[in-house]
């Protein structure tokens, strides 16, 4: 793909702020000059807007507004003007009822902060999970030159001379608490332990996974993803973005020209070779959404099919992404992919030039943390989308984190009408449940819940843990936490709240999961299903007002990317009306 860049000098959209000598204009630019700007920075330079997820609320990007500095110093070296604007952060670790009701919000007010103010590009300053899809969504919509710059991920946690990894030994240490492995005291002091220092996750978690998609679809400069937060190379990575922004507002190189299918194709094969999140299913199909492009649960199971896992990290392997960068990060990884014939080599970066021009180069300096093929952790690492009468849409399933011998496997439901059943029943050790059946969790999608959260990955009920036994198989509407593991299926689509099949699994119904056949089964009649259907009622628990019911009304399904129905679709930035 080649693109031409656009003629340079040439008039910005924030002139229509700072252009001129009309009232309006100089209404605008007094205000700013407050700041003690002098006359010549609003002689049509760009004016690049740092969006910045900082928040003390949000302690994963808690060290942006360091970083935020590096960007700056770098717009200014290239001759732009930078704005920083602290736009909404959706902690995972801290927003309820979960990060995900966000998402959306978040890049609803994101895309309106970047369209109605004087911006002629924007750095997508990022890092916990729910951040950077949003600002993608935004940017996606409003199709200024944007670049992601992510803060990168904490150092390696260590305890009693373990790995740490965020998330991931979270739910080791509480299953080994309820299995009598651990004490509680014991689970106290690996707290600190699990973050060791500034940054987002250190497993290839959601965060890490969407710093890697960003990477992979050419919207952060290569080699963003996996450098730590607290390494000096962080912030070089911060200022060369600084600096790259400004040239690509020049050569007006923006989202759409890089957000084409064939870099979706190349971000899902990267998942794939990642290990990644089954987040990122919901997040590229809602990012597509934005630009256009006609990505499906298809396109997943397609592309990812027959690739394999090499990046050996928690939670699918042993390792965490201070390894990653030392062994040489996404880089090498793309490159794999290249030399495999799965990488779109032409695919346009932030850079203006083609992806594998960036990657070629990469050198693997740890084939223990980035695999030969033939030592992959799976040879089918994709996400498998599974089919069939139980989610006529789909659900996915990460097969780098399940178990292979529960890949095909036929067991007896045992139901959980929602979250609140499933916390009061599943230490009761009267319940009817071992390792052969199958858990079923209701009413957990992106209206059910709502906000489809992350508890798809239902602990195991301590009597079957007891045993030794550490997986079954698992059905819900809900997402899993990218550090989580398991045979766990998520997303099925339609979800319960909406009278999806999943709805009307009754307990003793026989479930039929098989993986490389993608088939997911209720074993009950056709008839039998159909008259449950029709007997089906929806829940009258429904938020009447707030935000709440807004995304209540309009959010769709995890087989299209859960966004508001009235959000998809560019709409650019046009710079509108002036009332002053
Ligand atoms: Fe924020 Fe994991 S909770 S990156």
């Amino acid at each position: 793909m080649t693109f031409k860049p656009a003629q340079w000098p040439r008039t910005l959209r924030s002139q229509a702020w700072y252009g001129g000598t009309s009232r309006d204009v100089i209404y605008h630019r007094g205000w700013l000059k407050n700041q003690g700007y002098p006359d010549d920075l609003f002689d049509g330079r760009p004016v690049i807007g740092i969006l910045n997820t900082w928040s003390d609320l949000t302690p994963c990007n808690g060290h942006l507004r360091d970083l935020a500095e590096k960007v700056k110093a770098g717009i200014w070296e290239a001759g732009g003007f930078p704005v920083e604007v602290p736009v909404f952060s959706a902690s995972e670790n801290t927003f309820r009822p979960t990060a995900m009701m966000f998402r959306n919000l978040a890049a609803l007010s994101i895309e309106e902060q970047i369209r109605g103010q004087p911006m002629d590009g924007c750095v997508l300053l990022v890092g916990c999970d729910k951040t950077t899809p949003s600002l993608l969504m935004a940017a996606a919509s409003c199709d200024l030159p944007s670049i992601v710059v992510t803060g990168g991920p904490m150092l390696n946690g260590y305890f009693q001379g373990e790995r740490v990894g965020s998330g991931t030994h979270l739910w080791k240490f509480s299953e080994a608490v309820k299995a009598g492995e651990m004490t509680q005291e014991e689970f106290l002091e690996a707290e600190q332990s699990m973050s060791r220092s500034t940054g987002s996750c250190n497993t290839m978690g959601t965060a890490s996974t969407m710093a890697s998609m960003a990477e992979a679809l050419g919207m952060a400069l290569s080699g963003n993803a996996a450098i730590p937060a607290v390494d000096s190379r962080r912030r070089v990575m911060a200022q060369l973005s600084g600096r790259r922004i400004v040239q690509m507002v020049k050569d007006d190189l923006k989202p759409s020209d890089i957000l084409t299918k064939p870099a979706f194709e190349n971000a899902i094969r990267t998942n794939g070779a990642i290990g990644g999140s089954t987040n990122a299913v919901v997040h590229l199909l809602a990012i597509a959404g934005r630009v256009g492009i006609d990505l499906t649960l298809d396109d997943w199971d397609r592309c990812g099919r027959d690739v394999a896992t090499i990046v050996n990290l928690l939670p699918s392997g042993k390792y965490l992404m201070e390894e990653f960068f030392y062994a040489g990060g996404l880089p090498v990884v793309l490159k794999r992919l290249g030399e495999a014939d799965l990488l779109n080599r032409d695919a346009l970066t932030v850079s203006g030039g083609a992806i594998w021009d960036e990657v070629k180069e990469a050198r693997n300096w740890n084939e223990d943390v980035i695999l030969p093929v033939e030592k992959a952790l799976t040879s089918q690492g994709g996400i498998a989308v599974l089919k069939g009468n139980l989610a006529p849409k789909g659900a996915v399933l990460k097969p780098s984190a399940a178990s292979p011998h529960l890949m095909q496997h036929r067991g007896r439901a045992v139901v959980f009408e929602d979250i609140d059943d499933y916390k009061a029943k599943i230490e009761d050790d009267a319940l009817d449940i071992d390792e052969t059946c199958v858990m079923v969790l209701k009413n957990c999608g992106p209206k059910g819940y709502p906000g489809m959260a992350e508890v798809g990955n239902m602990g195991l009920p301590p009597k079957v843990l007891k045993r030794g036994i550490t997986d079954m198989v698992r059905i819900s509407d809900a997402r899993m936490s990218g550090t989580a593991y398991g045979t766990v299926i998520l997303h099925t689509s339609p979800e319960a709240a909406t009278g999806g099949p999943l709805a009307v699994v009754r307990n003793g119904d026989m479930i039929e999961v098989d993986v490389p056949a993608r088939r997911l089964h209720l074993d009950i009649p056709e008839a039998e299903l159909q008259a449950r259907l029709a007997d089906w009622q929806p829940s009258h628990d429904r938020p009447d007002s707030g935000y709440a019911w807004l995304h209540q009304q309009h959010v769709e399904g995890a087989d299209s990317g859960a966004d508001l129905d009235f959000l998809k679709g560019c709409r650019g930035a046009p710079v509108g009306k002036d009332s002053h």
